[in-house]
């Protein structure tokens, strides 16, 4: 088993794979203008086992093509997706963000939450806008600093995992240097990091443990990092969240 495997087994169980909420979805939806009898042609990228995939299934007269590079989540999602009653407006695709199959064009709307970092941001949203239709929209989160000045730990820390991490303002000039029309933006507020993702997965921790007993070294050491991102959650929340990016082609 590698550690890929386990990060799966570590998150599978949990309804969200990255800070997030269905409200903070349906306001993204409202910032970009989208209609919920007009017919939507949408992509989530990264959709993990289908939080934002569902939430917009529910909302809107769509058909949204989901995709994710684990297999193991694509067949969550069709599970999901069959208990909310939605499957029939979803196309679950196991993919790649960095060679999408998707048509030149073909969007209205793409949508990637907590998952563009996969790529980079400025990579995704050069690379991606080929797929969107002129005048389609593109909402993104994106791991954001809140402040110019901030404490050096926690500075120190997410340029290690993430050398993109920047202010909004400098993530907004990208978005208007590849002629991306700013429709709205918003930072993720505290209930979708610690109630909605955090509380869940740490609810999680002892299970998982326990049904990876045989590789516990490898399971213990990614718990103890989660853990330690909980933390730094919580002492630095003033200065830096997800922030959501709701833009339109132009
Ligand atoms: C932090 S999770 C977010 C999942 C979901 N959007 C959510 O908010 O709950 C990032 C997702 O991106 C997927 N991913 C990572 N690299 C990918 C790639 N190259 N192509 C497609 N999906 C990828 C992961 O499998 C994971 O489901």
């Amino acid at each position: 088993m590698n550690d890929l495997d386990l990060l799966v087994r570590l998150y599978i169980t949990q309804l969200r794979q990255g800070p997030g909420g269905n409200e903070e979805t349906l306001l993204a939806a409202k910032l970009a203008k989208l209609e919920e009898t007009e017919p939507l042609n949408i992509a989530d990228i990264g959709c993990g086992t289908g939080s934002s995939t569902i939430a917009l299934a529910k909302k809107f007269n769509c058909s949204i093509q989901a995709i994710d590079f684990l297999p193991e989540f694509i067949n969550e999602l069709k599970v999901r997706a069959t208990q909310e009653g939605v499957l029939n407006k979803i196309t679950p695709i196991v993919g790649n963000m960095e060679e999408l199959p998707l048509e030149s064009e073909s969007l209205d709307v793409l949508w990637a939450e907590g998952a563009i970092y996969n790529i980079g941001f400025e990579k995704g949203i050069s690379e991606w806008r080929k797929y969107l239709k002129p005048g389609g929209k593109l909402v993104v989160s994106e791991l954001t600093w809140l402040t110019e000045k901030r404490p050096e730990k926690i500075t120190t820390h997410w340029e290690k995992e993430y050398p993109e991490v920047s202010t909004a303002s400098k993530k907004i000039a990208q978005l208007e240097k590849h002629n991306y029309k700013l429709l709205g933006y918003f930072p993720l507020n505290e209930n979708c990091w610690m109630k909605n993702y955090y509380e869940p997965l740490q609810a999680r921790f002892e299970s998982f443990l326990e049904e990876n007993s045989d590789k516990s070294t490898a399971a213990k050491e990614l718990v103890k990092e989660n853990q330690l991102e909980v933390e730094l959650y919580k002492t630095y929340k003033e200065f830096f969240s997800y922030g959501v990016y709701i833009s339109e082609k132009l």
